[in-house]
Order: C-alpha cells, then sequence, then structure tokens
C-alpha cells in the first residue's frame, strides 16, 4: 500500500511485491528531527530546537573547528544534512566490503522499496557517492532504517552522523599505499591491526588524525575531563577499527565507532577532481570515517530514557531543551530529562465555590466517581495536604506523577480564605476521561 505513496512522495520506484517498508516507518521518513530548530530570529516558545539537533549542531561545530585547527585550510568542510534516505544497496553495503551474506542485507532486518532500493540503515552509505563527487573532508547527518523491535532502546529510525576524512600522504616519511595489497573484499572479524596496503607510517598518520578529531567532537559534548577510550572493534569499511566509550556518570558508554578506512574503497571511489576521472591517484591518500548514533548521545547526556520520546511534538517534550546553546556546549549541563505523564496535554480548569462547607472527603469521592483510577493527587507541596488526600490517591501509572485533577498547589485542601472568592481546585493537568 506504500509503494504508490514512495513513488509519488520521493519519486521512488517501488515494487510493491518486494516493498517492507510499512506505513508507520513511511510517516516518519522527512521528519528530519535532525534539522528541527527555530528560524533564524525567532526564538522562544513554539520554536524549540530538537534535542537531536543540538547535539548535530554541537558535533558539526566541534569539528569544523578542530578541523580548522589541523589543516591549511586546503579542503573544503562539507556538510551533508538532508541527502535522500533511499540508497542503491550497493552504496549501503558492496561500496563499504559488507560480505555478501551479511544478515544486515536481508529484507528481515532492512528496508527495502524494491531489491534496487533501500532505505539507508547507516549513515556510511553515502561514504562512495561523496568519494566520487571530489569530497575528501565531510559530515553527513542523516535518519536511518533498520527493521528492529520497539522498546525503550531500539526504534526502526534512527539518527547518525559520519565524518570522514582523507590525507594527503607524505612519501617522504614512509607514508605509502601498496595497491597490490588491497583487500579484495571482507577480512572477518579477525582483520585487526593495520592494513596490508598501508605502511605502518600512513596508517599511524591517519589514526593520529582520527583520534584529535573524534576527541575533539566528544570534548564539544561531555563536560571538561570527561575520560575516553578506545577500545579494539571490527567494520569491514575500516582496519584498524575502535569503538569510543566515554566514562560518565559513573559508567562507560560506548558512543560511536570508527576506523582507518579501508584503503580498497578509496582506491575504488575517490575521484580528486569528481566525476570520473579515469586514473585517479588514490594510492597517495588515505583516510579515516567515524559513525555515531544522535539518539544515543542525547539520551546518555540528557538522561533521556526512552528512544521513543525523540518522536514527540509534545512541547512539554521539546522546552525541556531550550536552556541549551550549541554555540555554548557547558549550557548542556543545564538540562536534565524531567519526565512527564504520557497522557496527551490537555488543560481543564476546575473551579466552583460554595457557601456551606464542603469537606475534602466528600470532593474525593466525587472526583473518584467520576475519573475512577486514572486520577491522581498530584505532588504535593504540603505534607498536611499529602495527608489529607493522600487516601484519594488513586493507582495510577507511575510514569504520570503530574497527572491529577488536583493540581500541583494542591488546592484541595487548601480553604478559601475568604468565601468571596471561589475555591481554586485545579490547575490541572486531568486525564483523557
Ligand atoms: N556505520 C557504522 C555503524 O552504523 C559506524 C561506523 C562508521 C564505523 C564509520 C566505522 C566508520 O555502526
Amino acid at each position: 500500500e506504500v509503494a504508490p505513496l514512495l513513488r509519488s512522495s520521493f519519486g521512488v520506484e517501488a515494487d510493491p511485491a518486494t516493498c517492507n517498508i510499512t506505513p508507520t516507518i513511511f510517516e516518519r521518513i522527512s521528519r528530519g528531527l535532525h534539522l528541527l530548530e527555530p528560524p533564524a530570529g525567532s526564538p522562544g516558545p513554539g520554536y524549540s530546537t530538537h534535542p537531536l539537533a543540538l547535539i548535530r549542531s554541537i558535533i558539526q561545530r566541534a569539528l569544523l573547528e578542530a578541523i580548522a585547527r589541523s589543516s591549511d585550510g586546503k579542503d573544503n568542510f562539507a556538510v551533508f544534512d538532508n541527502l535522500p534516505p533511499f540508497v542503491r544497496p550497493e552504496a549501503n553495503f558492496d561500496h563499504l566490503l559488507v560480505a555478501p551474506g551479511h544478515p544486515s542485507r536481508s529484507f528481515t532486518d532492512s528496508y527495502y522499496a524494491s531489491t534496487e532500493c533501500m532505505l539507508r540503515t547507516h549513515s556510511s552509505a553515502h561514504q562512495s557517492e561523496l568519494l566520487r563527487q571530489g569530497h575528501r573532508n565531510f559530515l553527513v547527518a542523516a535518519d536511518v532504517y533498520r527493521r528492529d523491535e520497539v522498546d525503550a532502546s531500539h526504534y526502526p529510525v534512527f539518527h547518525q552522523m559520519e565524518g570522514m576524512r582523507l590525507l594527503d600522504l607524505d612519501p617522504a616519511a614512509g607514508q605509502t599505499v601498496d595497491r597490490a595489497l588491497l583487500p579484495q573484499g571482507e577480512g572477518g572479524p579477525d582483520a585487526v591491526g593495520r592494513q596490508p596496503a598501508l605502511s605502518q607510517e600512513a596508517s599511524d598518520r591517519v589514526e593520529a588524525d582520527l583520534r584529535a578529531h573524534v576527541t575533539a567532537v566528544l570534548e564539544g559534548l561531555f563536560p571538561p575531563g570527561t575520560p575516553i577510550r578506545w577500545v579494539d572493534a571490527y567494520f569491514p569499511f575500516t582496519r584498524p577499527s575502535f569503538e569510543v566509550e566515554v566514562f560518565f556518570q559513573g559508567e562507560w558508554l560506548e558512543v560511536l565507532g570508527c576506523g582507518v578506512t579501508q584503503q580498497a574503497i578509496i582506491d575504488e571511489h575517490y575521484r580528486p577532481a569528481g566525476g570520473a576521472s579515469p586514473d585517479a591517484p588514490s594510492g597517495t591518500v588515505a583516510g579515516w570515517a567515524f559513525g555515531l548514533g544522535l539518539e544515543r548521545l542525547a539520551m546518555v547526556r540528557f538522561g533521556i530514557p526512552d528512544i521513543r520520546l525523540f518522536w514527540s511534538r509534545d512541547p512539554r517534550f521539546l522546552t525541556q531543551f531550550d536552556a541549551c546553546d550549541p554555540a555554548q556546549p557547558s549550557t548542556l549541563d543545564k538540562v536534565k530529562f524531567a519526565p512527564f505523564s504520557k497522557y496527551p496535554l490537555c488543560y481543564k480548569d476546575v473551579a466552583f465555590w460554595r457557601a456551606d462547607s464542603l469537606h475534602d472527603n466528600d470532593f474525593f469521592d466525587v472526583v473518584r466517581s467520576v475519573g475512577g483510577d486514572l486520577v491522581d493527587s498530584g505532588p504535593l507541596r504540603a505534607t498536611k495536604a499529602k495527608a489529607a488526600v493522600g487516601q484519594a490517591t488513586a493507582r495510577s501509572p507511575s510514569a504520570s506523577p503530574r497527572m491529577g485533577v488536583l493540581g500541583a498547589g494542591g488546592g484541595a485542601t487548601r480553604r478559601p480564605t475568604s468565601l468571596g472568592s471561589p475555591a481554586r481546585v485545579g490547575n490541572s493537568r486531568s486525564s483523557p476521561t
């Protein structure tokens, strides 16, 4: 049912027989959460920056600054944050030396519009095309798609950033590429250490440059002094490969994958002048790449407990990050995610006034008989108030501490001081009943 929509919305030739993209996934394409920022000059209510856009922006700035420090300005640093999510499976897998039988290629693991066209499973899918266009220093920010379970830490759509940089080698310093030793295919998980095609000097130079730039990115995201460690890893498209972890709030957390790009990828795809230059002298350059997940970083950094929250359009979520300024990464420390009710935002003020006296418990019984167990007294300021309404606190989902017909002020127990003024018993977020 989605196939015709893919054609009309994205110009994608979907094949109804093989397309496994569901309407729910279709709706998520192009939401562009990583780009949701207030239009220039219009900050304030209704114009919050999405937490994924905040993290993207900080990474972009940190990398740009690090590159400006380390290069002679010869390399143009290019940012691609809006590339179409539909790619050829070759670009997503083969160009990156992913093995022919790798499970991620299957229709059960990835979303395909047809056998020729899929939703990218990682931002690395753009490496080969950008190298072909002659780019040698770039950052990609992209929504990526993987068929997966749905729980607090998995979602079939998430966001990644990919950084890639090529360096001119200096043969005088022993930095060389031996093209006869280029890998023909995937090396397998025990292919660690330097690539045979790169001299030790070349590999070390690229790795040192990678470490400097990845460190700069993580220093932009985490408080000064946050420990960082590099753990050996395996990706088919890099060697050596690393997973980088940060020690944050008492735990080592894996935040990023990276490595020295397989020389075969550069050799096959890099066209220094762009287009189809016949014999690209790629034996004179080597490079690195990193990839990171924006959701994971935002969850760790802001204490967001559930990946599904990123899709919320609820101001109770979006406005929580208003104190962050990507130009001042220290402002991230001001924000700690505060849970809110999982029920939709809806204001219902109830105010009433009675000349004769009404006992609290009479009121609670009315509330209970109308609202049932969904109604909660909400957090109350006064202990006295808590004791008074404690018995009226219906069993309610613990995830909704602020929900209740009795507002946060504990109004129900506060008697009107003057009989002339109405007792305000609610300034409340009530249940949808
Ligand atoms: N694409 C990898 C992933 O999605 C991350 C990565 C990118 C690793 C670039 C190394 C180099 O897990």
